[in-house]
């Protein structure tokens, strides 16, 4: 098993200080569905993966063969060991170089043919990875992805062009609801929101508002019934974010977003989302609406400049409702990102 975060170079975007800081977090990487019979290329913290599995069991390693650096991502599985595409050597589900087919099997294989692997697991229908070989902190428990009364389903993981932390910061944020969702459940006439009061949990923080939306029965016409919704946060450092939605008579929604920081301006959303109304309604209905807020969120989010979040207190103006955010921000310094400048 390797660690990454032992010193060497980033050769990236991240700075090596906060690259080793988020190196220690489980970080998702794809849906557990998406990784099959054959490895899956992924990038975290500039790093490039290869996902390889033989049945339950799973490996996570850097996508570079150290016999001539092809990437091995783009091999196939045989026999339970991933094949490189370019000369052929196999490599088993603990690095080491099993098999060359240009030499033969009596050679012996040298022990510098392995790859770098990592701690991988699956929990919450994804597969999660950490650079390092002491994980800090547990996975987000999402305990009610397990709840039978719920309908659950997924969108199609997206690559988002600002940093993981821009992109959390917007999903905790409710006062760009009336501005950048007018075009599905924003409503202007909801623009002031009062400022939550932030709690401090074991993991992240928690905050709670009401605000009045628009509940369209068809997302991209104008008209629709306001509904009073009741919206409860569960955030998880460094990016797993967790909504739960009130809207009434029993109607509840649950939202679990995270952001896989693949470079220090971008990253992946993976959402998963869970309703106990509607459930005799087409589930597509409900995937292109999300996808429309998404959307929505992404025409502005990708945009902003700059793409890393200012974690020094001038760096922005606050206003009154930007208690998360200014709460978030801290965290993030107190956990030691943004000490050092060298790259
Ligand atoms: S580069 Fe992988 S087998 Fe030669
Ligand atoms: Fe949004």
């Amino acid at each position: 098993m390797s660690d990454l975060l032992t010193g060497a170079p980033t050769d990236g975007s991240f700075t090596r200080s906060d690259r080793d800081i988020l190196g220690r977090f489980w970080h998702p990487v794809a849906f557990a569905a998406e990784l099959g019979d054959q490895p899956l290329a992924a990038m975290l913290l500039d790093i490039p993966l290869v996902l390889f599995r033989d049945g339950d069991r799973l490996a996570a390693a850097v996508d570079r063969c150290p016999h001539r650096g092809s990437r091995l991502s783009r091999g196939w599985m045989k026999d339970g060991q991933l094949v490189c595409p370019y000369h052929g050597l196999h490599y088993g589900l603990d690095g080491q170089c099993t098999r060359i087919p240009a030499q033969a099997d009596s050679k012996k294989i040298s022990d510098r043919l392995r790859l770098d692997t990592f701690p991988i697991a699956t929990q919450n229908n994804l597969v999660w990875v950490c650079l390092s070989a002491e994980p800090k902190g547990p996975r987000p428990s999402w305990s009610e992805l397990g709840d039978s009364e719920f309908q659950h389903f997924t969108l199609p993981s997206f690559a988002c062009r600002t940093s993981a932390a821009r992109y959390c910061e917007n999903f905790n944020d409710v006062a760009h609801f009336s501005w950048v969702h007018r075009g599905t459940f924003g409503l202007q006439d909801s623009a002031e929101i009062p400022s939550p009061a932030v709690a401090a949990t074991d993991t992240g923080l928690h905050h709670e508002v009401v605000y009045r939306q628009i509940d369209r029965d068809r997302f991209d016409k104008g008209e629709g019934s306001m509904t009073e919704s009741f919206y409860r946060y569960d955030f998880a450092l460094p990016f797993a974010n967790h909504m739960r939605i009130d809207f009434g008579a029993g109607r509840t929604q649950h939202i679990f977003s995270v952001a896989q920081p693949t470079t220090v301006d971008s990253c992946r959303i993976f959402v998963q989302i869970l309703r106990n109304y509607d459930l005799d309604q087409p589930i597509e209905e409900a995937i292109r609406f999300e996808q429309a807020v998404a959307a929505e969120d992404l025409a502005v989010i990708e945009h902003i400049d700059p793409a890393e979040l200012p974690l020094d207190a001038a760096g922005e103006s606050h206003i009154w409702g930007d208690r998360w955010s200014a709460t978030y921000r801290k965290k993030l310094k107190d956990i030691g990102l943004g000490r050092s400048d060298r790259r």
